[in-house]
């Protein structure tokens, strides 16, 4: 059998994974759910929850990786045939995330080409440029495939080649340009209105509204790490022996939590102190039209190298994402009932998987990120269910992807995976694996670790019907 792949070093690991798991969660929800869910106070909740929960359930994944040397379904096959389905869950989730990050990494190579052009001293793009987009099927799809295109490309080249060598270059860049960005807004006038919004510890509303700080925090540390999306199982089955597991999910966690907040410190102060009042600032509005906006306004080169240098970010946290969750994708194919084939069989698999994430992603595409009503999955229902209730729920493709993989996949691959840690593998095994005391590893995968989890899928049912 041909040998497994590995990484080159250790640096080369962690950049990929650091990359898997900053991704649009660090970028346009992170920012926002910490200014509205009680700034300073969110984010105690959030660190103790990823210190207690988050790191553990990371080093999980990474040893479960590394002590089969398998793929996410197959690696859960291992600790017991009958708990492969955590793996399926996973692959499915990235495999929808994927299909949408298609299409939202696609909007930012169009913000990126529009911004580049405006540096260059190309007319000013016009004002309400997201509406027109979204409204250009056509234009959103061909950017969609060139996204997918570009993600299958990375994954081509292999691991060392491809996932590592482009980690090792992406990241850093990213990080640089994120530091530039912050430094620049970090002058503005009015500046200081988002960082108090950020960072001001509300204890009052984390007091009164203690259930939704948790809920909310929960759910995004689980989105933020990647976990329970079969990506770590992949990256961690291609780390030697000898690499310290612990020390890796630690900075994982910790670089994640970071590059969030510095994003938060961009986004939130430019969105504040130059987008009017009213302006968007949560999801694709606070991306793709308020900080357009932000950009926009500072105008002409300056404007446009920021608005380049911006939305290059987002493209490379997007991608680098991407590229984990296609790696996932295609390790379950590879893998399934031992089929390897050869070189042109790998280029098929991984070209196959791209293209399959591209058409699923085309009703996200279709319904224009939910902008066009009467293209909602919800009036397509209605054409065949009339007495359906016009609202009650997020209607676009987008909420429903959302929905089905970060509300009910994810956390039921992390329930099972968090029972098979904890109960049918061991704490034990797991705490040699990483190197360190079972006793914590134990706590969170018994207790802790399905309570948060029990509470995103509550809270995501619940925010979904409502
Ligand atoms: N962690 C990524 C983010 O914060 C999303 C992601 C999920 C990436 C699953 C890979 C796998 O956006």
């Amino acid at each position: 059998m041909k040998q497994r792949s590995t990484w080159g070093s250790s640096l080369g690991f962690l950049m990929a994974a650091v990359g898997a798991a900053v991704g649009l969660g660090n970028l346009w929800a992170f920012p926002y759910k910490l200014a509205t869910t009680g700034g300073g106070a969110f984010l105690v909740v959030y660190g103790v929850l990823t210190v207690l929960v988050g790191v553990p359930v990371l080093m999980g994944e990474i040893a479960v990786g590394r002590c089969t040397g398998r793929g996410p379904v197959e690696a859960f096959r291992a600790m017991h045939p009958r708990w492969a389905w955590v793996g399926w869950a996973g692959v499915l989730a990235g495999g929808i995330v994927l299909a949408y990050y298609c299409v939202l990494g696609g909007v930012c190579i169009r913000y990126v080409l529009l911004f580049a052009g405006e540096m260059l001293g190309a007319p000013a793009a016009e004002n309400g440029f997201y509406r027109l987009l979204t409204g250009q099927t056509r234009e959103l799809v061909l950017y969609a495939l060139l996204f997918a295109g570009i993600t299958g490309g990375v994954v081509l080249g292999g691991v060392r080649q491809g996932i590592e060598r482009f980690s090792m270059a992406a990241m850093p860049l990213l990080c640089g340009m994120l530091l530039l960005l912050a430094g620049y807004v970090a002058l503005q006038p009015g500046a200081e209105r988002g960082y108090a919004l950020l960072f001001r510890p509300d204890w009052q509303y984390l007091r009164s509204h203690f259930m939704t700080v948790l809920v909310t925090a929960a759910g995004q540390m689980f989105f933020s790490l990647s976990v329970a999306m079969g990506t770590m199982v992949v990256y961690g089955s291609y780390l030697r022996r000898g690499e310290r597991i612990s020390r890796d999910a630690a900075v994982i966690g910790a670089a994640d939590t970071l590059i969030a907040l510095l994003a938060g410190c961009v986004l939130l102060p430019a969105g504040f102190a130059l987008g009017e009042d009213g302006a968007e600032m949560s999801g694709c509005g606070l991306l793709f039209e308020t900080m357009y906006r932000v950009f926009h306004r500072w105008g002409g080169r300056l404007g446009g190298g920021l608005g380049l240098l911006f939305f290059g970010v987002v493209f490379l946290a997007a991608l680098t994402s991407g590229v984990s969750m296609l790696e996932a994708v295609v390790s379950a194919a590879r893998e399934r009932k031992g089929r390897h084939g050869g070189p042109g069989w790998e280029k098929g698999r991984i070209l196959g998987c791209a293209l399959l994430a591209f058409l699923l992603c085309l009703p996200v595409a279709w319904d224009g990120l939910g902008t066009l009503p009467g293209r909602t999955p919800l009036a397509l229902l209605r054409q065949w269910l009339p007495r359906l209730p016009e609202q009650g729920w997020n209607g676009s493709f987008l909420g429903l992807y959302t929905f089905l993989s970060e509300g009910v996949l994810m956390p039921l691959g992390a329930l099972g995976m968090c029972l098979i840690l904890g109960y049918r593998c061991g704490p034990e095994r797991i705490a040699r694996e990483c190197g360190v005391g079972s006793g914590y590893l134990g706590v969170s995968y018994r207790v802790l670790g399905p309570a948060a989890i029990l509470l995103v899928l509550y809270g995501q049912i619940r925010a979904f019907l409502t």
